[in-house]
């Protein structure tokens, strides 16, 4: 009998398990398969407007025609989005949490018809928009409810942005708007949201449930369109935030428009990320892993794990393993429950991925594609497909295919594994395989990537951030911190603009050499690797007092200066990991030091600034208090344990951004300079500082407190001369990971952003606003420590 019944399964055949569509194409008809843009809870359609349609990867049928959103639309929706937000906002979290609780409801009741939609616009398997795309979007209006509802009590120095401008890709279309809508609406922003042109049709399912639950006209606008519709938003002024996630190059353009506009910006682009799996590992169990981390969606995943590092004593036996689970994937119609794969989301993918493979194979890689014959040859499919013996440099091994390609490589050593996976420009997910706890422990901090899963892969939560690190771009989505994403600081708004002063803050003429002026006591010379360094041109500014009289020199910094600046911080990679118990010993000895020489820098503000001598006072004292505050914070600014509904943990581990640079403010040029660089110290993060341009004595005076206090050589780098040379610098440098910008002036702040987009470096600017140091609510705490830090969320999965 058993024989017979394992005869049977050997023999049969997987009949087609088809999910029928008809109510998907009833509701399409219900539209007459056309669809406008939904602005202040209306449908809108323009009677002459340029249309597109949207197709049907799997068959090639077009499915409905769409409006292409113009200016005109973009304004419309912004307007309205704008007239409904100060309600909105002001409305009870209880209130706003009624509305977000109720869109999870209409989400939980619709949810067939909107895996359907989704399944006919984008061409994934139902399998997945049922179980994944479509239960987790409701996952995360139901938690963002519940930030709404305690908002004011966990929040309460924060406030919305505003009107918030959201573009979103055709990868995991439902899931996506879920991401970007929940939170910006629990945190009282209002929307305007346009879908990826591939794929509009749940967003418009969306809005139909926006009327459903009533909510109020112009908290939700969603504007169909192409780039240029994208465009029109990310540019538009009444905007107050960008949240984009699509590819890295239009993060990028994105990056460059929005500069210098005041507008917040969160990017979450692209990806290569490493999937490693050791000796030691779970093979059948990885192999697993790897079919989900790639083949899940087609590998249209941004985090999807298209790089395979395999431990070289199991490489042959995993890639036989692998090619034989390959063979039984199955690729075929995205409304069949029994399919693994369906179709790319378009022919354009198709097309880009089939040139990414041909050319992987005329760089050296073997190609496998085992069940390339069961492939449906019409309509836009392709198999999951395997490069074999790729080199590091090869383009396949660079760029996001986006498709379901992965590459391997192998590599010895846990050293080798953590240097190949990081070897690459993204930083958004790892997959680390083994079953020995303690190195994968060990390996997943040391992995740059906002994401690591152990034995596991594609693991998300609406309570855990997810976002990326270099160029996967900035920000997160899920839980506290990808709140903060859409609330600013309630003090921002009173904040004074700088008043635009030209040649009063730049300083005096070079001077080749001391020109033999009396009172000069010594040229202050630069701060690189923890020892005094000459300037590389070897020119000088001359530093005047109150009266302009020259009271001293420092060295002119340029460009070189600031690469050896990088490279010594570079080579202090060992501060990061630093304990935090040292970092706070060394905060307070700074203090203390400070304290002893108090008298030497009183004196010197009241000489160069002309401050009294009481105000001065009052600078040392609370430069002094300020160490303290992040010599206590040090030990204490601890990640999240968070428990997702499944058996696992994810720990959520608070990183220090790595190389910083920060850009000093003149005001208060003793006080600005410690309240930028202490929360840096606290945090870890190794730091490259431009200081005050008028005033930098007071940083260059500040060497010999450092070299007192058991400052580690190279955490702290000190770079004088003119801020906007040496600011533009540093917003281009690629291996700096985060910039600060507190100069006094307007347009700092503007070539920061835009000068940053070569890495998509995270920045940090004041936006021409001038903050006042001594009030502490707006210059020190949480708000500092959260840019000098990054959070890594790490999956931990438990049980047999
Ligand atoms: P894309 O980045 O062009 O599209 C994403 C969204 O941005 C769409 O809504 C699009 O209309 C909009 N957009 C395009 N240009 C814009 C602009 N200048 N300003 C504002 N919005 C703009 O992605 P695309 O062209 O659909 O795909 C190209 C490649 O990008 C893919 O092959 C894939 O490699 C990558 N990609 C990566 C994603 C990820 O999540 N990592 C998502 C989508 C695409
Ligand atoms: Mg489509």
């Amino acid at each position: 009998m058993s024989a017979k019944v394992a005869e049977i399964f050997e023999t049969m055949e997987y009949g087609p398990a088809p999910e029928s569509d008809k109510t998907a194409q009833e509701w399409l008809e219900s539209h007459g398969r056309s669809f406008g843009h939904f602005i202040n809870g209306k449908w809108v359609k323009a009677p002459k407007g340029k249309s597109f349609t949207t197709t049907n990867p799997a068959s090639g049928e077009t499915i409905a025609k769409i409006q292409l959103g113009t200016k005109a639309d973009v304004d419309a929706a912004v307007k309205a989005a704008a007239k409904a937000q100060k309600a909105w906002a002001a409305r009870d979290g209880h209130d706003r949490a009624k509305y977000l609780y109720a869109l999870a409801r209409l989400i939980q009741k619709n949810s067939r018809l909107l895996a359907v939609v989704e399944c006919l616009d984008n061409g994934k398997p139902i399998r997945e928009t049922r179980d994944i795309d479509v239960s987790l979007a409701a996952r995360h209006f139901y938690h963002h409810a519940g930030w709404a509802q305690i908002l004011e009590s966990e929040f309460p120095a924060y406030e919305a942005c505003g009107v918030v401008g959201q573009v979103i890709p055709w990868n995991f279309p439902f899931l996506m708007l879920a991401w970007k809508i929940a939170p910006a609406l629990a945190a009282g922003n209002t929307v305007v949201l346009k879908p990826a042109e591939f794929t509009p049709l749940t967003a418009m399912l969306f809005a139909e449930l926006c009327l459903e639950a009533g909510l109020p006209a112009g908290v939700v606008n969603i504007v169909n369109g192409d780039g240029s519709t994208g465009a029109e938003i990310t540019k538009h002024e009444d905007i107050a935030k960008i949240a984009f996630t699509g590819s890295t190059d239009v993060g990028r353009i994105i990056r460059e428009a929005t500069a210098g506009s005041g507008k917040t910006l969160t990017l979450e682009l692209g990806g290569k990320s490493p999937t490693i799996v050791f000796e030691n590992a779970d093979l059948d169990s990885a192999v697993e892993g790897v079919v989900d981390g790639i083949w899940l969606n087609q590998g249209e995943v941004c985090c999807a794990g298209s790089r395979l590092l395999l431990q070289e004593g199991i490489a042959e036996k995993m890639i036989a393993k692998l090619t034989k689970r390959m063979a039984n994937l199955r690729v075929g119609s995205p409304l069949d429950k029994a399919i693994d794969m369906g179709a790319l989301a378009s022919d354009e993918q198709y097309q880009k991925i089939d040139r990414l493979v041909k050319l992987g194979v005329k760089e050296g890689a073997k190609l496998v594609q085992p069940g390339k014959d069961s492939c449906p040859a019409t309509g836009c499919f392709y198999p999951p497909t395997m490069l074999l013996n790729v080199q590091p440099s090869s383009t396949v091994a660079e760029v996001e295919i986006f498709g379901p390609v992965v590459t391997v490589m192998t590599f010895r050593t846990p050293e080798e594994a953590v240097m190949l996976a990081n070897n690459s420009r993204y930083g958004l997910a790892a997959s680390v395989w083994s079953e020995n706890i303690n190195l994968a422990l060990d390996i997943a901090p040391k992995l740059k990537a906002g994401v690591v899963w152990i034995n596991s892969t594609n693991m998300f939560d609406a309570a855990c951030g997810f976002g990326g690190y270099r160029e996967s771009g900035f920000g997160r989505e899920g839980g506290r911190e990808g709140m903060f994403a859409y609330l600013k600081p309630k003090y921002l708004k009173a904040l004074p603009a700088y008043k635009e002063t030209k040649s009063a803050l730049s300083p005096a003429k070079h001077v080749s050499a001391v020109e033999g002026v009396a009172n000069i006591d010594r040229t202050a010379k630069l701060y690189i690797g923890g020892k005094q360094a000459r300037p590389d041109g070897a020119y000088s500014l001359s530093i005047t007092d109150k009266n302009g009289k020259l009271v001293g020199q420092v060295g002119e910094g340029n460009r070189k200066d600031i690469r050896n600046a990088v490279e010594a911080a570079k080579k202090a990679e060992g501060w990061g990991k630093s304990a935090h118990h040292l970092r706070a010993q060394i905060l307070y000895y700074i203090a203390e030091n400070l304290s002893a020489r108090s008298d030497e820098f009183k004196k010197r503000l009241v000489q160069v600034t002309g401050v009294t001598p009481a105000a001065a006072q009052k600078e040392v004292d609370e430069s002094i208090r300020r160490l303290f505050t992040y010599g206590a914070w040090a030990d204490k600014y601890d990640g999240q344990v968070h428990t997702p509904p499944a058996r696992l943990v994810s720990v959520a581990m608070k990183e220090p951004v790595g190389i910083l640079g920060i850009v000093c403010p003149d005001e208060n040029p003793l006080l600005g300079f410690v309240s930028l660089f202490a929360p840096a110290m606290a945090m870890g993060a190794r730091t490259v500082i431009v200081p005050s341009e008028k005033y930098p004595l007071l940083a260059t005076d500040f060497y010999q407190v450092f070299d007192t206090s058991d400052v580690v050589a190279g955490s702290i780098n000190i770079v004088t001369g003119h801020r906007k040379e040496l600011t533009k610098t540093l917003a281009e440098h690629d291996e700096i990971d985060a910039l600060w910008y507190f100069g006094s002036d307007a347009a700092g702040s503007a070539l920061v952003e835009k000068a940053s987009s070569g890495n998509l470096k995270r920045t940090w600017v004041n936006s021409g606003r001038q903050r006042n140091w001594f009030d502490r609510a707006q210059s020190e705490g949480e708000e500092f420590l959260r840019y000098a830090t990054e959070i890594k969320n790490i999956w931990i999965p438990y049980g047999e």
